[in-house]
């Protein structure tokens, strides 16, 4: 039942405001008519904020059902699952597990996809059921197949999708294998991140197929990969825009615990101090942090928070050899770096940073991707031939 008192919030109003932004265009717009989102979000949600990592605390639809439609119309996403469902609330979990994406994200990557009447779409990270649906209304429920990870999950998506009139293939597995028994695929659509394209999503599609896919490095900045396959078996394209999803659960970062080395003796600790003028404060954008991470892959920062907005910014290597430290405090003109180990992190970063600086500081769509799937990828600037430079393999 939708609420009285919020006549002013709902499909027809983010329709406009989805449209306004360029995400929804005119061929998905029966779609997301015919298929509401509050038929596929959960009685119990945490509201995230546009580009930010951040969620509200729950509220639950049968005590707060106008903060709940609120949320439900508002472009922004919502996280439904937290630490893998171990977590159930009230208040927020470690990590979001699930979630319903944000709107302009789904229509902004669903344009991208460039379907067309027919095609076989494979939907990695079935989430809540809502994009199937969309792709099972455009397409035909025997043209979309989608896999979750989380078999409690993938149930309650069954169940939306089947209350809904839509009977797509959920299949409960893991999304990086791809699903072999349906292909080949004309599409691929993942809304959960990679580090790299899964060589079982192109080995399961047609010579011009199409992957959407969002893609980051290690290091941090992710941004939604638009890849064409061709008929070698090579998908490339660009980058079309950033994005900030959650990682597919088999790609997740893993990455070492640093107390934990910091504490032990196998940890280099006669650090070499020196100055640099180039802040840390400048290389925290999400595009810097792209452009830093495809660089070095096997790089990953952390940081501490001290007094009055200062801070230490921390980096690592993912073999655990080294580290170093930039120390932020506002009105400095020169940050005091620490670096240990056989390889001088803060140098590899500065490096870097003034590469992407002297390209002109380009923006993700700039970017490109060239891979065969598996860990061996190209990342380029403007032009396949022109690619970024590794200055560390990981
Ligand atoms: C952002 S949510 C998906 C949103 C969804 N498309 C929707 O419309 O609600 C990401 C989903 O990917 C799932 N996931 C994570 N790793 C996966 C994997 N290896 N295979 C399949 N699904 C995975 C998560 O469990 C989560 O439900």
């Amino acid at each position: 039942m939708v609420p009285e008192t919020t006549v002013e919030v709902g499909p027809d109003a983010l329709a406009r405001e989805l449209t306004d932004k360029g995400a929804l265009t005119t061929d998905w717009l029966p779609a997301y008519s015919a298929v509401p989102r509050d038929r596929f979000v959960p009685d119990a949600i945490w509201p995230g904020r546009a580009g930010m990592n951040r969620q509200d605390d729950c509220v639950l639809r049968s005590e707060h059902p106008e903060l709940w439609w609120r949320a439900v119309y508002t472009d922004a996403p919502i996280t439904t699952q937290w630490d893998d469902g171990a977590h159930s609330g009230p208040g927020r979990g470690r990590t979001p597990s699930s979630s319903s994406s944000m709107p302009t994200m789904v229509f902004s990557m669903l344009d991208a996809l460039s379907v067309e009447p027919g095609n076989q779409v494979l939907e990695i990270g079935t989430g809540t059921g809502w994009n199937a649906a969309l792709l099972c209304h455009r397409l035909g429920d025997q043209n979309v197949v989608t896999v979750e990870v989380d078999a409690v999950l993938a149930a309650e998506a069954r169940s939306r999708l089947f209350a809904a009139d839509f009977a797509p293939e959920v299949v409960v597995g893991d999304g990086a294998l791809g699903y072999g028994r349906r292909s080949p695929y004309d599409r691929v659509i993942a809304t959960a991140s990679v580090g790299n394209v899964p060589s079982q999503w192109i080995g399961q599609m047609h010579p011009g197929a199409i992957i959407v896919t969002p893609w980051g490095p290690v290091y941090g900045g992710e941004a939604v990969a638009r890849l064409v396959v061709d008929e070698g078996g090579v998908a490339s394209g660009r980058f079309i825009g950033s994005s900030a999803f959650m990682r597919l659960r088999q790609h997740r970062k893993n990455l070492p615990s640093t107390d934990r080395f910091l504490d032990t003796e196998k940890w280099p600790l006669d650090a070499a101090r020196s100055g640099t003028t180039l802040s840390p404060d400048d290389v925290g954008d999400w595009i810097c942090m792209f452009a830093i991470g495809v660089q070095v892959p096997d790089l990953y920062c952390r940081v501490t928070w001290g007094e009055e907005g200062s801070y230490r910014l921390w980096l690592f290597d993912t073999g655990v050899t080294s580290w170093a430290s930039a120390d932020y405090a506002s009105g400095r003109a020169e940050f005091e770096v620490a670096q240990a180990g056989p390889r001088k992190l803060w140098e590899e970063l500065e490096g870097a940073f003034w590469w992407w600086h002297q390209q002109g500081r380009p923006s993700f769509d700039r970017f490109g991707l060239t891979t065969r799937g598996g860990p061996t990828h190209k990342v380029w600037l403007d032009d396949p031939s022109n690619l970024v430079p590794v200055r560390r393999d990981a």
